[in-house]
């Protein structure tokens, strides 16, 4: 039995199947270099989805890991209960980053518990315990963010069903209203008033919301979407939540945080994955107001952990250094033009959405039909290991390519990139 035989053997055998892994044979990873993967065998593959969206500046990125290194051996842990240099530099540094008046972070180790943390807060402030949160939205896993959760598949058992409403989502695509943009009016938008209406107490804790829809399948609002939204929500008297698990940290180019793509200044602001860089860190960012306004206390007990707090100052400072923010823009925008060129010569690809360093292709048996094309999406997530790539799925039918490359690549990885998807195509039966 091959080494990656026999881990994946120990894997079922001592984890939790509702685990699962990519592939048919899963991929054993060694180690990595920035935009690279090993496998046990030694096979070497480009990485343009880092995990899940998380490695954002290339994995084990030396400027990131000495840092992290240096904490080690200086001051591992403390707790919430004990200031520290580290948790102190990064919520600074982030009260320099967020847009708006967003000046005060609690920290987490997981997107999960940031957006607990959200909506805890916002219910203890607002004028009712009513949240609205979008269908094909991700949350987290624990039962607060299943039940905010909008895909069935990740809403299973223990989801209390009380007080969230689920909002139509702006799936241009595949338009839950059966409407043209810009036609449409941005009818899914405006709909959120009658939602709030008919489905909550006549007033919300708070909205919810991924500027782009990660594990939906990168969906894209039309431009004007959260604009319409925000208003709504102020004039329910809610919160709104940007959650920028996947967006965030400069991922959809030029701006740190997605939602500022779309114009809006939100009241909270939630991150973890890329934040990071892989090592497990979140953040709840909000106003002074708002955060004044939680009631009795909270602790963390790994949140703002001196060792992750220093990894995520370090991942903004290398950010600000090698101007990635730009980097993203323009080396983002160099690889959806060949992702739109695939499309030219595959009909497979039905879509092509995304920003920056976040691009997905959803894949069709029909374009005329729209008919999601799960099996030839799952081989060409083989195909493209097979090849060299690696490439993530998501979307409510499982027929979408999720694509999040680190932000500091350049046009030649594109290249690579787009040359074995190009061939992995190829390789796709229908
Ligand atoms: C948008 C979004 N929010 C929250 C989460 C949950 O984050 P975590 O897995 O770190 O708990 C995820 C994870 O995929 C996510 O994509």
């Amino acid at each position: 039995m091959s080494r990656s035989d026999e881990l994946v053997r120990k894997h079922r055998e001592f984890l939790w199947p509702a685990v699962t892994n990519y592939y048919q044979h899963p991929l054993v990873a060694d180690h990595a270099s920035m935009q690279y993967l090993w496998d046990v065998e030694g096979n070497k593959y480009l990485d343009f989805f880092g995990g899940i969206v998380t490695i954002g500046l290339g994995h084990c990125n030396p400027k990131i890991t000495s840092k992290i290194k240096q904490q080690t051996d200086k001051l591992q842990h403390t707790s919430t209960l004990f200031p520290n240099e580290a948790i102190v530099a990064l919520a600074e540094k982030l009260a320099q980053i967020t847009p708006g008046k967003l000046q005060k972070s609690f920290f987490t180790s997981s997107g999960t518990e940031a957006n607990e943390a959200a909506v805890l807060l916002a219910r203890m402030a607002g004028p009712s315990y009513d949240i609205v949160a979008l269908r094909h939205g991700y949350s987290g896993a624990s039962s607060l963010a299943k039940g905010i959760t909008g895909q069935a598949a990740w809403r299973k058992a223990g989801v209390v069903g009380v007080g969230v409403a689920h909002a139509l989502n702006p799936y241009c695509y595949r338009c839950p209203l059966h409407l043209k943009y810009p036609d449409c009016g941005v009818a899914c938008a405006q709909d959120v008033e009658n939602l709030i209406q008919t489905a909550t107490s006549g007033s919300i804790a708070a909205f919810i919301a991924e500027p782009i829809q990660g594990v939906g399948g990168f969906i894209t609002p039309p431009p004007e979407y959260f604009k319409i939204v925000y208003r709504i929500v102020k004039n329910y008297g809610g919160a709104f939540i940007s959650d920028e698990v996947q967006t965030g940290f400069g991922r959809t180019g030029r701006k740190w945080f997605g939602i500022e793509q779309w114009e809006v200044v939100p009241d909270i602001i939630t991150c973890a994955k890329s934040m990071g860089n892989g090592v497990p860190v979140g953040a709840t960012i909000t106003t002074s107001e708002l955060a004044g306004k939680f009631q009795g206390l909270t602790i963390s007990t790994f949140g703002g952990n001196p060792v992750t707090s220093v990894a995520a100052r370090a991942v903004i400072e290398v950010i600000e250094e090698e101007n990635l923010l730009e980097n993203t823009h323009v080396v983002g925008g160099y690889f959806r033009a060949g992702l739109e060129q695939l499309k030219g010569k595959y009909p497979v690809i039905g879509d092509v959405r995304g920003m920056g360093m976040m691009q997905a292709l959803e894949l069709v048996r029909d374009r005329e039909t729209r008919e999601p094309a799960p099996a030839e999406t799952n081989q060409l997530l083989e195909r493209a290991r097979a090849n060299g790539l690696l490439i993530g799925k998501g979307g409510l039918y499982g027929n979408v390519i999720r694509m999040a490359p680190p932000m500091n690549i350049t046009r030649a990885d594109v290249d690579e990139g787009i040359r074995l998807l190009d061939k992995s195509l190829g390789e796709v039966r229908a």
